[in-house]
């Protein structure tokens, strides 16, 4: 898989409802972005953590892009989330909570394990990147800024999909523990998400709101309806001979690049 680092800065006068479907699915992008300044570091430092298993050149050229791709991408969502912060979102006490979980998995978690909550979180970003990317309706209407910053982030996940995976097998990471890892990553991240949003969308005064929840609903789950067409690859990374090469994202990323191109011409 060709892996390119894209200094992208992604910036402009952005509303707080940036999405055309609605507010809710804005604060459900939004809830994501919070994750991602704790959660991307944990990923490098877990990757990382296991260099010396790593003896294959190809596979340390890949870990060194993959730790400069992820640490851009915090960058950008860093920015994101100040403005999040701005529209007086609770941004700090949000980002406080993901931070602590990520602490408590570092200090009881065995650093094989480590790695394997980063590779089951890998996936998702994987496979939910691969969704806004085959399916422009995703993102139809959004504000520019906002859906260039997603598919761009989305590329570069699927560009660097496997490298946290292939980095667990050389440090002869187990079916066992890769399996054990998802389930649990499974309940904490998927309750996470439901959190944000309630919080996002109480912060806003749109917790109570019906029309607002179906809007989501009806974005997540029926048209476009995403959220239906994660459950395949979620359930082949249950599969013993599961790779995460073997969803061919390389036709789709192909689409994309040259917008990318375009945008660092511009840059
Ligand atoms: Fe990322
Ligand atoms: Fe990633």
């Amino acid at each position: 898989m060709t892996m390119e680092v894209r200094n992208l800065r992604f910036e402009g006068r952005i509303p707080k409802y940036w999405h055309n479907g609605g507010r809710s699915v804005s604060t459900f992008l939004d809830g994501l972005s919070i994750f991602f300044p704790a959660g991307e570091r944990f990923f490098i430092n877990s990757v990382r953590a296991h260099e010396k298993f790593v003896t294959d050149p190809e596979l340390r050229a890949q870990m060194h892009a993959f730790v400069e791709q992820e640490g851009l991408h915090t960058r950008e969502h860093l920015r994101y989330n100040a403005r999040l912060r701005a529209h007086g979102y609770p941004v700090d006490a949000m980002e406080k909570r993901v931070v602590n979980i990520l602490d408590r998995v570092t200090r009881i978690l065995p650093a094989r394990l480590q790695l394997g909550v980063t590779c089951a979180l890998e996936h998702f970003t994987a496979v939910m990147g691969q969704m806004v990317l085959s399916d422009p309706r995703i993102l139809d209407g959004a504000d520019e800024t906002m859906a260039a910053l997603w598919r761009w982030h989305a590329v570069e996940e699927n560009e660097h999909r496997s490298v946290a995976f292939d980095v667990f097998l050389a440090a002869r990471g187990t079916y066992a523990e890769r399996a054990v890892t998802m389930l649990g990553v499974s309940i904490v991240f998927w309750a996470k998400v439901f959190e944000h949003q309630a919080r996002l969308m109480h912060s806003n005064g749109t917790v109570t709101s019906g029309r607002d929840w179906a809007e989501l609903g009806i974005h997540l789950f029926i048209t476009p309806g995403g959220m239906v067409k994660l459950v395949r690859p979620y359930l082949a990374y249950y599969r013993p001979s599961f790779h995460p090469s073997e969803f061919d994202a390389e036709p789709l990323l192909a689409r994309y690049r040259a917008a990318l191109a375009d945008l660092q011409a511009a840059a």
